[in-house]
Parts: structure tokens; sequence; C-alpha cells
């Protein structure tokens, strides 16, 4: 003590080698101390948010408010279990590694039937395809009736190829050529029908993929593929061995990986409906608790490493994933491209969850305005996520400036890259993302000009295409999915027409979207019948049909 003293008494000299010997000196002895607590301290004291969103932060309630999001979680998962279910699994065992688990068994399944085996194209959908290829081949001949094809084969593809509608009012959207249901890619893969809403049909089929997908969020809301029962068929990973088991899946659960922006996509996809038709009659009691169960695992998920109960067997740390320290944020095991995040933090599923929280806090006060709760939880939520972003997601580039990173541990780790896959930092701008830290956009468009250049390491130029990729594919596969997106996040012609020149050469004449494809050579490609990418590309020729159409008549 008398030593800390001394120092102590010599900092009042202001000299800077004895400032520097004083610091040393305290944080040794916090660091003997706790080197957790340190970590606590720095990244919840320091943090001073904006006043425009006010974030009443305290140490010790952040902490406590996530224990307390576990409890609600708990008592909601049990209110919507059916008669027959098992009870919840929320502590690891040999049999079970990964939870939360439930386990089902097949004897006691009600598994709703079809009651369409044929495909679903309602006559809006055939009615826009008209319209559409109407003035593509008017503006050019040739050239329009490639991209009535390419339109025709993506805009239809969702209904015409993966949706079933079931006898309990619930549509099951499967990917393509991966026979199991998605929460990300089936919102996605409807919300190029949104305009079509007036048509009794697109009704039943979006509203009934917000049943069933609020349906599989009480099956297991850390899960993001389902399968409405086993199948004795292939593909093979649709059985259930102990393997499997281990993985978290159940009869209902293909993947039991954690991804958050499986969850945004079911708030986005509740809340562009709502908005679109102002029909309500889906948002009900069920829905209401599905979005407390999402909102309750966000918090959760804000002290991963403290408190979360979520194991996966393939994440390090004993299934727990490597560590991550408080931020605001919220923690997503793996990324829109299913792979696993490398730090915790995953940037752009931030800044998706942001966005939808504020679009579930309209939604919300408006249907069930009683919810004061949830409503405070909601805003909560997104101004501790908001302000994390701004705190630990932001680094300083040498050539770019302040960027924004695409992962970070909340420690000092940072991940610079952009993965083709939606959300990605590319797309925050599709999504609307907007943060009082940046009112100006400054940090998008700088982030934007880094992860489009070399410099980005998932950035790939050819012969055919430049783009981005992902490590989930090969190294010189470019995703059309990230091309779209640079056509749906800058409207300039000049953009716009490197986009179209990109995707015609994509397609490599089987009129259809891929996942991947070759720089060198687009017939190399990887996922034939990929529809969340058709989706998306049925969008950005609607968003900019005018465009298209002049650059079919210059082909500059
Ligand atoms: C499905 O919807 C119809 C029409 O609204 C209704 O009569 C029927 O009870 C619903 N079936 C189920 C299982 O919810
Ligand atoms: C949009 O794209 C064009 C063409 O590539 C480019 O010149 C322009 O700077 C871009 N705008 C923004 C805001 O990125």
């Amino acid at each position: 003590m008398s030593i800390l003293f001394k120092s102590t008494r010599t900092w009042m000299r202001h000299t800077r080698l004895e400032v520097i010997g004083v610091m040393i000196l305290i944080s040794l002895l916090i660091n003997i101390f706790s080197i957790h607590r340190i970590f606590q301290c720095s990244s919840t004291d320091e943090i001073k948010p904006l006043t425009i969103i006010n974030s009443n932060y305290s140490p010790i309630s952040t902490i406590e408010r996530s224990k307390k999001a576990l409890e609600n979680l708990k008592s909601l998962l049990k209110s919507v279990m059916s008669p027959n279910d098992q009870p919840w699994i929320w502590l690891p065992t040999k049999d079970y590694p990964s939870v939360p688990y439930q386990p089902t068994s097949i004897s006691n399944q009600h598994i709703p039937k079809p009651i369409h085996t044929n495909t679903i194209v309602p006559q809006s959908v055939k009615d826009e395809i008209n319209r559409v290829c109407q003035r593509l081949t008017e503006a050019n001949k040739i050239g329009g009736e490639i991209w009535c094809k390419l339109f025709t084969k993506c805009y239809a593809d969702t209904l015409a190829t993966t949706t079933t509608l079931l006898d309990d009012n619930t549509s099951y959207i499967i990917t393509g050529d991966i026979d199991l249901m998605w929460l990300r890619d089936s919102s996605a893969q409807v919300h190029q029908y949104m305009t079509l809403s007036d048509d009794k049909d697109i009704q039943n089929i979006i509203e009934g993929l917000i049943r069933r997908q609020t349906q599989f969020i009480f099956f297991d809301p850390y899960a993001s593929s389902f399968r409405l029962t086993l199948r004795p068929n292939p593909p093979s990973d649709d059985s259930l061995e102990s393997n499997h088991i281990q993985k978290g899946r159940n009869i209902h659960v293909a993947m039991h990986n954690y991804e958050l922006d499986s969850l945004c996509y079911y708030l986005r996809l509740s809340y562009t409906w709502w908005k679109q038709t102002t029909r309500d009659n889906v948002f009900n009691h069920q829905w209401l608790i599905a979005v407390s169960i999402i909102i309750q695992v966000m918090i959760i998920e804000q002290h991963h490493s403290e408190i979360s109960p979520y194991r996966y067997t393939e994440l390090g740390n004993n299934y727990q994933g490597s560590r991550v320290s408080y931020t605001g944020m919220t923690w997503s095991a793996f990324r829109p491209s299913d792979d696993q995040t490398q730090f915790g933090y995953l940037i752009p599923s931030n800044m998706m969850a942001s966005v939808v929280l504020k679009q579930i806090n309209e939604m919300i006060k408006k249907i069930f305005p009683e919810q004061t709760e949830l409503l405070k939880q909601i805003d909560q939520l997104r101004a501790d996520i908001l302000s994390g972003i701004n705190t630990y997601g932001i680094v300083k580039h040498e050539k770019y400036g302040q960027i924004y990173a695409y992962e970070t541990d909340g420690f000092s780790q940072t991940l610079l890259i952009d993965d083709a896959n939606v959300p990605s930092l590319l797309s925050a701008a599709y999504f609307n993302f907007k943060t009082p830290y940046d009112p100006h956009d400054e940090l998008i468009t700088s982030t934007r000009k880094f992860i489009l250049s070399k410099d980005n390491p998932l950035f790939y130029e050819g012969q055919h295409a430049n783009g981005i990729g992902s490590h989930h594919t090969q190294s010189h596969y470019v995703w059309p999915m990230s091309i779209i997106m640079e056509g749906l996040t800058n409207h300039s012609e000049k953009n716009l027409d490197s986009v179209w020149k990109r995707l015609e050469a994509s397609h490599a004449e089987t009129f259809a979207m891929h996942e991947s494809f070759n720089v060198n050579n687009p017939k190399e490609f990887s996922r034939a019948w990929f529809a969340w990418v058709n989706s998306l590309f049925a969008e950005l020729v609607l968003v900019h049909l005018d465009k298209l159409e002049n650059w079919l008549q210059y082909r500059r």
C-alpha cells in the first residue's frame, strides 16, 4: 500500500514515466484480483452512449437482465409445449451435449398433410411475369427474351418448386436442392411477392409461412432449419442417428446452428407483411409469444460467455464457442452462410437486429400496446446493440479510414471481411440500417469501398465477373447474391449496368441464379436450384425495371 501511496504522490508531479508506472501498478493489482473483472469493467463502465438513445447502462443490471431473460425463455417455451412434448433439457449431458434440447418421439407427432400437390403459381404471379416480360421484350427483342426467361424462372421459382400448403393452414417452404426449411431462406424467398398482397393465394401462402415459422420457433428458437418430420428417403441427412442427436437435431430440428439472422428474418417478414397489408389476423397471441421468445434469446446472448445455456458440439471451448466480452451486441454462433463465426459478435446480423427491433416495436405498440415490459426490453436491446456496434464494431483502416468490422469478440480482435450471404455489411443499406452514431452514412460508404475491393479477402476478380464470395464456397467463386446486393444498394446507372452484365454472364444458359460461380468460367457453379437468390434476383429486376429496360436498349 505504501508503494502505491508514494506513486500516487509522485503522479501529482505529472511526469510521464511515473504516470505510466502507476498505471502498470494499478493494472497489476487489479489483474491479481481478477482478469475477468477488468474486461467486465472496461466494457461496461466506459461506454457513454449518445443521449439520442438512452440506454441506462449499469454494469450489474446488464447481466441481471440476461439472467432474467433466461428465466423468461424457459417459462415461455414451457407455455407453448403440447401435451405430448418431452420437457426441455437445459444442461449438457452425455446424451444431449447440445442444449437447449427437446427430445421428440415419432409416435406422438401430428404431421400436417399437404393440401396442394401441384405447384402453386397464383394468377397474380402469372400476370406480373407477363407485365415484366412485355416491357423487357419491347425494350429489346433478343436481350429482352433472355431477361424474360430469367425473370420468369426466378420470380416464380419459390412458389413453383419449393412451397407446400398444409392442412393446418401453414406453408412449408424448402430452400431448393436442400429439402429443408430455413427460417432465413423461406422469409427471403417470399419477399418479392409482397406487392401482390391483394391476391388471396398469396395471403394464404405468406400468412401460412408466418404461422409455420412460429411453430418452428417453438420447437427450437436456436435452430436455423427445420423439417415437418423425418422422411425415410434421401437426402440422408434426414436420419436421426445418435451423432445427429448430439448436434441438437430432433424430428423437427434439422440444424441447431444458432444464427442471429434467422430470428431477425422472422421479425422482418412479419413487419413487411403487416406494413404492406395492414392485415393482422396472423399476428395473434401465438405470434406475440414467438416474438417474446426471440427477444429473450437475444438478451441472453448479450452475455453469452457468462450465462447462455446454448451449447453446440461443433463449437470450440467446451461447445460454447470462443469467449466474448460484453459489448451490448448479441452473440451469434453461425453466419448466414451457416459457417461458424470466428468472433461471436457478427456486425451485419447485429445491424439487421437493430433495424427489425425498431420495426417490431412499432408493430407491438400498435397491436399489443399493453405489452409495456416487452416494449421496454426491445428498446433497451436496440440501444445496447447500436452502442455496441459503435464502440466495438468500428476499426480504423489505414487506407479506408473508419470502417465496420465483420466480426469482433468484444475484447480487441476483429475480422475485416465481407461475406456474400445476407445480412452482410454490403446489405446494411438494403435493410435500411441507420444509426445515430453515423447520421450521414459515412461509415457505410467507407465500408462499402473496402468490401468491394481486393482488400476484402473474399473479393474476387476474373474474366467474366468480379464480386464477393464466401468461405462457404471455393476461392475465386463469387455469389450472384452479392452482385444483386450491389445493385440493390447503389442505384447509379453505371453500377447497375455492371450488375446486369455480370448476372447475365452468371446463369450459364440455365436461366437461374446460382449460389456461386467461377469468375473465370460461369459454367462452373454451385447449387443449380437455390430459390433464395432467385427471389432476390426477381426483386432487383422489379426495383430497377426502368433501368434494366434502358440498359437492354443501349447495351452499354
Ligand atoms: C384453416 O383456415 C380455415 C379458414 O379460415 C378454418 O376454417 C380452419 O379451421 C383452419 N384450420 C386450422 C387447422 O387452423
Ligand atoms: C455507385 O456506383 C458507381 C459506379 O460503380 C460509383 O461511381 C459510385 O461512387 C457508387 N456510389 C456509392 C455511393 O457508392
